[in-house]
């Protein structure tokens, strides 16, 4: 005969018989149908109202979880698809917002003022620091990186950590530096958070200024450092070991400007076998910029 320990037992050993089956946590007395339609935020809703039930201050909760508008055909039985909708707080002004500041600069000291203005979003919060650029303004070269590390944004410099030091004694071997004849920015001007590699919508929300940077920069010729850098001014999706070494050119500005694209000094720490190859792309750079 079995006995139904559910029906016979008293309260403590039901409690210690669900305790041995792995229940560790009370909820509730009552089943709750999770797929059940809740009450819907329209667009059409007052914005106090929309600000009351999705609190602007803590974005990365309120940003995955606000409620869409109801789908055409949905009856409000079933369970419904949910899109992520970042917030403004998380992803910052956007890329139309950013075009139209750097359109509207007409010298690099406008463009970093429009950039230190603008709202770059979470990305640019959480960084101590605008990295605009550094090197000699009017220099024949512009280098662009990728986006400031910890010690680039601690000081506010392009490249002062430890790749930014192979980059100076790559150039000085190859007779160019910071102080002489070379320009240094970034694609991002904040540092990314944890150093991870920007993301697509970091990328094109930072583009128009970058392009517009260079073109106020105008440079004679534009060094690209690691994939992130040439493909975002290249706007193309082939890989760093594709792309380094050969001559390219960026048309900016309805001017057309000669670019390469090489490995990132940071890259080269960790692979220093691929040196040769960075010296070498180094050395066609000279040559072309002294064509130029
Ligand atoms: N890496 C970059 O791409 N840029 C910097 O400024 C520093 C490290």
């Amino acid at each position: 005969m079995t006995t139904n320990i559910l029906e016979n037992s008293d309260p403590a050993t039901l409690l210690a018989w669900h305790v041995a089956m792995g229940a560790d946590e009370a909820i509730k007395g009552e089943t709750v149908d999770r797929f059940k339609s809740v009450p819907v935020q329209t667009s059409e809703q007052a914005p106090d109202q929309a600000s009351a039930a999705a609190p602007q201050q803590r974005p990365t909760v309120a940003a995955h979880s606000s409620t869409p508008a109801p789908q055409a055909g949905h009856t409000g039985a079933g369970p419904r698809k949910v899109e992520a909708r970042p917030v403004q707080a998380v992803i910052g002004a956007g890329q139309a917002a950013a075009e139209n500041a750097a359109a509207a600069c007409n010298s690099l000291d406008e463009l970093e003022a429009a950039l230190k203005a603008f709202d770059g979003g979470l990305l640019k919060r959480s960084a101590k620091n605008t990295v605009f650029a550094d090197g000699t303004r009017g220099a024949p070269m512009m280098i662009v990186g990728e986006a400031p590390g910890a010690e680039e944004d601690r000081i506010g410099k392009p490249f002062v950590g430890a790749s930014g030091q192979l980059l100076d004694r790559m150039l000085a071997a190859a007779g160019m530096s910071r102080d002489k004849n070379v320009y240094i920015s970034n694609v991002v001007p904040w540092r990314p958070l944890g150093n991870r590699t920007p993301d697509q919508a970091v990328i094109t929300m930072c583009l128009p200024f970058i392009k517009r940077h260079i073109e106020l920069a105008e440079p004679k010729f534009v060094l690209m450092l690691g994939g992130v850098s040439a493909k975002a001014l290249l706007n193309t999706e082939d890989g760093i070991t594709r792309l380094r070494g050969r001559m390219k050119e960026l048309d900016l500005g309805g001017r057309k400007i000669a670019a390469m694209p090489a490995y990132h000094p940071a890259y080269l720490l960790r692979q220093p076998h691929l040196k040769s190859f960075a010296w070498r792309d180094l050395l066609a750079v000279k040559r072309t910029l002294a064509s130029l």
